[in-house]
């Protein structure tokens, strides 16, 4: 090999002459004792070099993990003497022998720590600058990790999550493919869909003044494929929402997006599970336990509190109205003679809570909107509770009894309005449960939620709003109430929820116009509005549209959970922060003025 270097181009053609006679044999993290003996070709960075009086080592890091390559003095000036150049993330190959290490020098953090590599042969086929970060340190900035996210990227820990990801998508498309579904592709640059979220918007350069808007879903293109006659579509799909972010939220994700014709909601289901059973079988390993289990919305809010609950643990929440609006305590009987409701939660065995705690936990529900947070701790013989002086014994005893407390459990009750009360403790009863350690991290919790309501009072709009979009068919026994209690009209929709996220949802569509017209009367859209919004549609569905349905899973999110990472930045190679920004690219960044010239825009501020 040649490594007396001195012009780029020089270099440049040693690189290509190396790769063209030289081809690398193995991964590093492949290499295991029984390739003792073995002549290997590596390529990868160099993570560390330690320099052992004369003795060097470097570890040698691809995409595979880590092997130690030793660099003998006795190997010449052409391979130990450069050896002593090779710095942090140096692109390197070696040709060497792999060998057994000697005794007591194994190391068992790694798959490869039982053997090393005797480099006869070193190329330095690229230097690099210093890092920002070290690979190895967990806690960097995020910011300066998504400024470098290439050399983010180049972490163990990232490199698993996309590989899995990767695998995600391929079990995805096999059993779509095995299942006859046909993949189409829908397009991204095209109308507002009626998911509900703020669009991203493209100009027209064509149509000055006019604009696309960039899908948040191919809701609309996917029931076209229905009355089309494809029967069974899927796409992994790019989205596109202009929504407040959160952990689990980016503006820019991806769904496994389903559509299919001549079926009813236990057909998709029974679908959608398989696929389910089908990627954690095949990514993780893991048998899923079919059917899934179903829990309607009244019910999930009204134990859990939240229509995304996590079924990992237990802590229920429990309806004491009955119990204590004829207590002693003024403001119970207040809320219940008001339609209020007073409801409670159990967190057990719960002694690791102090007084400061108990107290910090009125302003953890205050977020949510509740005036305060009443506590009792059980004891053998009373309660230590502010509230305790109100209750006779034997309300004491029932709610004891509704909520099965023993000796050293700690009661929370909440009253006010339902949706405060469900809201609050339904926040509260996870804050417990990570506080308190009830999770098991390895736990895999799904289940349906299925009758949601179709609409529900829009404060802000002042009219009724669709709970999932405007195309959800309602339950046809529920038809008569559109009119009179439109809020009580249930909806063919269901969401699959795994640990208390929610990781897909869908309905049933109205495939008749008669019946979709009702439903944007009562979402107060005048004809006019939803022939300038969805009128494609609208056409479509007097062409024969089939009876058809749907759902979408966010691959992000399912990502998330399988890969137990925090964030959904940590399952997208390029995500963007909390601003919506990319930090990497610069994006969203000023435009020129003749871009904008072109477009006839003009920026007001
Ligand atoms: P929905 O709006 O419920 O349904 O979206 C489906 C799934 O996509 C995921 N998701 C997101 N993931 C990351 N970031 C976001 N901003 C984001 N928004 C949604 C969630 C959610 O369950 N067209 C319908 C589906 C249908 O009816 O078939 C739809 O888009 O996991
Ligand atoms: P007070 O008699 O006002 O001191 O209230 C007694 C206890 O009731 C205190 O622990 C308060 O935090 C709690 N409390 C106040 N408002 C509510 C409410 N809306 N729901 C539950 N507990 C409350």
């Amino acid at each position: 090999m040649q490594n007396d270097i001195t012009s780029k181009r020089e270099v440049n053609r040693f690189v290509a002459d190396f790769l063209t006679k030289n081809k690398r044999t193995h991964y590093c993290g492949d290499l295991r004792s029984s390739d003792a003996g073995r002549e290997v070709i590596l390529m990868g960075w160099a993570q560390r070099r330690r320099d052992h009086g004369g003795v060097i080592f470097v570890d040698l890091r691809d995409r595979s993990g880590i092997v130690q390559v030793v660099f003998n003095p006795d190997a010449g000036e052409s391979v130990h003497g450069q050896a002593h150049k090779i710095r942090s993330e140096f692109v390197l190959a070696i040709k060497g022998t792999v060998r057994i290490r000697p005794e007591g020098m194994t190391n068992p953090d790694l798959k490869t720590g039982e053997i090393e590599v005797i480099t006869s042969e070193l190329e330095i086929m690229n230097e690099s600058k210093t890092p920002p970060f070290s690979f190895d340190e967990e806690e960097t900035n995020e910011n300066i990790r998504l400024k470098y996210r290439y050399l983010d990227l180049r972490r163990p820990a990232l490199q698993r999550n996309l590989f899995l990801r990767s695998k995600i998508a391929a079990a995805t498309r096999n059993y779509f493919a095995e299942n006859g579904f046909i993949e189409v592709e829908t397009p991204f640059l095209t109308k507002s869909t009626p998911e509900g979220a703020r669009d991203y918007l493209v100009p027209s350069r064509i149509s000055q003044g006019s604009f696309y808007a960039l899908p948040q879903s191919p809701q609309i293109f996917k029931q076209l494929l229905m009355v089309s006659g494809f029967d069974r579509y899927y796409q992994i799909v790019k989205c596109f929402r202009d929504e407040d972010l959160r952990a689990d939220r980016q503006p820019e994700f991806t769904q496994i997006d389903v559509e299919m014709s001549f079926i009813t909601e236990e057909d998709i289901m029974q679908m959608m599970e398989g696929l389910m059973a089908a990627i954690f079988k095949k990514c993780l390993g893991r048998e899923i336990a079919l059917p899934l289990p179903r829990l309607t919305y009244h019910d999930a809010i009204s134990r859990y509190g939240k229509d995304n609950p996590d079924l990992r643990f237990g802590m229920e929440l429990t309806d004491l109205t009955e119990i204590v609006k004829n207590s002693g305590f003024k403001l119970f009987q207040e809320v219940a003679a008001s339609g209020g409701v007073i409801k409670a939660i159990k967190a057990e065995q719960a002694a690791i809570l102090s007084r400061k705690d108990l107290d910090g936990l009125s302003d953890f529900v205050a977020v949510y909107g509740a005036k305060g947070l009443a506590w009792a701790k059980v004891n053998a013989a009373d309660w230590t509770s502010p509230i305790y002086k109100f209750f006779q014994p034997a309300e004491v005893e029932q709610i004891a009894k509704a909520l099965s407390a023993k000796e050293g459990d700690i009661i929370f009750f909440v009253a006010d309005t339902p949706h405060v009360v469900n809201d609050s403790l339904g926040n509260l009863r996870l804050h417990l449960a990570k506080k308190l350690n009830l999770i098991d991290p390895e736990a895999l919790a799904f289940t349906w939620i299925t009758e949601f309501p179709l609409m529900e009072y829009s404060d802000s709009e002042k009219r009724f709003v669709s709970t999932h979009h405007p195309f959800t068919s309602p339950f046809l026994e529920d038809l008569p109430k559109l009119k009179s209690d439109p809020g009580k009209v249930r909806a063919r929709a269901y969401d699959l929820v795994l640990n208390g996220s929610e990781i897909g949802g869908g309905s049933i569509r109205i495939h008749r116009k008669d019946v979709q017209a009702q439903v944007f009367a009562a979402l107060g859209l005048s004809d006019e509005d939803a022939r300038t919004k969805f009128g494609f549609l609208l056409d479509a569905l007097e062409y024969g549209a089939p009876p058809h349905g749907g759902l979408a899973f966010g691959l992000d999110r399912l990502t998330m959970i399988m890969t137990h990472a925090e964030s959904i930045r940590d399952v997208i190679a390029f995500p963007k922060t909390q601003k919506a920004a990319c930090l990497l690219s610069d994006a969203p960044s000023p435009v020129s003025i003749e871009q904008l010239m072109e477009l006839s825009l003009k920026i007001v501020t």
